[in-house]
């Protein structure tokens, strides 16, 4: 998940991009963000270490960043880590919550949901259902077909789909939509 673990807590794992440092990114974080509105909150759901939240602050200097994720300690020490990280300041609220329970965003945004197994996606994803508005992105840490079959069963619908490579072989990420909600389908990033 790109962030390293020191006695102190977790540290940034970061790069220079543009002269600028930031959180390190890589193939399937980039897809995961791209076409990011950053006008909208974006809620890094099951967040860990916070790896896509953060680049998705760095790389877009008005996006804000909703972190949830259900671990105690996990949390503590990203609250501690962002703190420490003046450039972060202002722009972030971090949750220990777990995604079936917590409260969900107010108002349209993009929810991003990934490296965590298909049930969990889809129990989370049907608690959206009737909203209006938000951007779901999603990749599942098991078998992609298996999800995209379930997934439109539902009746979500795939707005779009990118494969990329990661350390942990190829990963599918999909743009989803309630069906009653689907705009034109197109392009991950559309
Ligand atoms: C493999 S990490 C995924 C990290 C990140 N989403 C990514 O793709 O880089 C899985 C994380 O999901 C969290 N998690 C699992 N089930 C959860 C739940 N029901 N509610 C909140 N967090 C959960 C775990 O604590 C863990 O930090």
């Amino acid at each position: 998940m790109h962030e390293t673990r020191t006695r102190q807590g977790l540290a940034l794992d970061e790069e220079t991009v543009d002269g600028h440092v930031a959180r390190r990114s890589s193939p399937r974080v980039d897809a995961l963000l791209d076409g990011l509105d950053p006008t909208r909150p974006l809620w890094d759901l099951c967040c860990d270490g916070g790896q896509i939240g953060c680049v998705a602050m760095d790389r877009h200097p008005g996006a804000t960043v909703v972190f949830v994720d259900k671990r105690p300690r996990l949390v503590a020490e990203l609250a501690a880590l962002l703190e420490r990280t003046p450039r972060y300041h202002g722009r972030f609220r971090i949750e220990r919550a777990d995604i079936l329970r917590m409260t969900l965003p107010p108002a349209p945004a993009t929810v991003v949901l990934a490296g965590v197994g298909t049930n969990l996606i889809l129990a989370f994803l049907a608690r959206l259902q009737g909203r209006r508005g938000d951007r779901l992105v999603c990749s599942t840490s098991q078998c992609p077909d298996r999800f995209e079959t379930l997934a439109t069963a539902r009746g979500l619908v795939v707005l779009g789909r990118v494969q990329v490579r990661s350390r942990h072989g190829q990963q599918t990420i999909w743009r989803l939509a309630w069906h009653d909600q689907s705009p034109a389908r197109g392009a991950l990033s559309a």
